[in-house]
């Protein structure tokens, strides 16, 4: 199993794919949003999984692809929700072009995604249409969870992983689902395999929240303190909540509920809050117990020690990036 020659042929297939048509208004944000690079952590799963069941790989590229699109598709309507300047170190979609644009161009790519299904025979392209149909609407209802939970106040931490693992996780674990689709492996076989995706991504994703408050404005690629600003209800915030004195969570309180008007103060009063309470050392310990849970569903896979040691090593991976 190698992850980079998975990524390079992955990239050299997207490079072929025609996003170059017209009207260009419509198009070029595409190009641009999916040629400003990224981890492709998805497709990459998607090919790892095609491969250890079946010994192939190529056959999933257009599988891999579909899911690449989806996910630069949620992120242009993502950062018009979040409101976010800066993806992979650049200007978002909706900042460099306008709203309008990010919504449509959006639209088209979650189009362009399903097109890739008709690379399949009926039975293979059924079961995938299926999955991702399914994986789409959860992440869709994820994503309004993490809106609605921006003006509630009494949101439980067990309702945060509830929503992470709907916004973000059930894509990683579809993506891997789809690769063992695409290999036709057996249903048992590949639940196990999306179960694996399904813890991963909740760590991922913990991960994710941990960088937006302490990651290194230099190298992270996003605006640092984005969810700070938007009232995003994170771990990071919850955990606070839970543990911290009554000043401090009287401070935290009043901080998102709209206080500090100067977004810098607000982030750097609540970073230093989650700092003091030691929550950077609670959200690690979480991303690793949500790793260990992923990597017992490797145990159940029918496949070589060093697929399943090639699939412990992506995990660990996860789990120590820093962008
Ligand atoms: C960002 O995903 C959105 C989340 C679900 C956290 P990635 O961190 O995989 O973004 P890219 O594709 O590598 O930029
Ligand atoms: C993203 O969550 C989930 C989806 C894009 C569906 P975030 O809002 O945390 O992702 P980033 O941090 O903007 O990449
Ligand atoms: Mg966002
Ligand atoms: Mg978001
Ligand atoms: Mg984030």
């Amino acid at each position: 199993m190698d992850l980079l020659k998975y990524q390079s042929d992955f990239l050299e297939y997207l490079q072929k794919q025609d996003f170059k048509r017209e009207p260009r208004n419509l198009y070029e944000p595409i190009e641009y949003i999916l040629q400003l690079g990224g981890k492709r952590i998805r497709p990459i799963l998607t090919l790892i999984a095609s491969d250890i069941f079946s010994g192939n790989f190529k056959q999933a590229l257009p599988a891999a692809v579909a899911v690449e699109v989806f996910h630069n598709f949620t992120l242009v309507h993502d950062d018009i929700m979040d409101d976010a300047p800066l993806r992979r170190g650049n200007q978002t979609v909706h900042e460099k072009w306008n709203i309008n644009t990010g919504i449509l161009s959006g639209d088209a790519m979650l189009i362009l995604a399903y097109q890739y299904f008709e690379n399949y025979k009926p039975h293979i392209f059924q079961k995938l249409a299926q999955l991702f149909s399914k994986t789409a609407l959860e992440v869709c209802d994820g994503q309004q969870l993490d809106v609605d939970f921006e003006t509630r106040n009494d949101v439980t931490i067990d309702e945060y992983i509830k929503m992470i693992t709907l916004k973000t996780s059930v894509l990683v674990a579809a993506a891997l689902k789809m690769g063992a689709i695409v290999a036709e492996a057996e249903e048992e076989q590949a639940q196990h395999l999306y179960n694996y995706g399904l813890n991963l991504g909740i760590a991922f994703q913990l991960q994710d929240d941990y960088l937006d408050t302490f990651g290194d404005p230099k190298t992270f690629g996003k605006q640092v303190g984005g969810d700070i600003i938007e009232n995003k209800k994170t771990f990071l915030y919850l955990k606070a909540l839970e543990i911290a004195n009554a000043s401090d969570k009287n401070d935290l309180l009043t901080l998102y509920n709209g206080e500090e008007k100067n977004n810098e103060e607000k982030v750097k009063k609540v970073s230093s809050i989650f700092k003091t309470n030691n929550i950077p050392e609670h959200i690690q310990q979480l991303i690793e117990d949500y790793t260990n849970k992923s990597f017992k569903h490797i145990e159940h896979l029918n496949i070589s020690d060093g697929a399943k040691e090639a699939l412990r090593a992506f995990g660990k991976n996860l789990m120590n990036r820093k962008v």
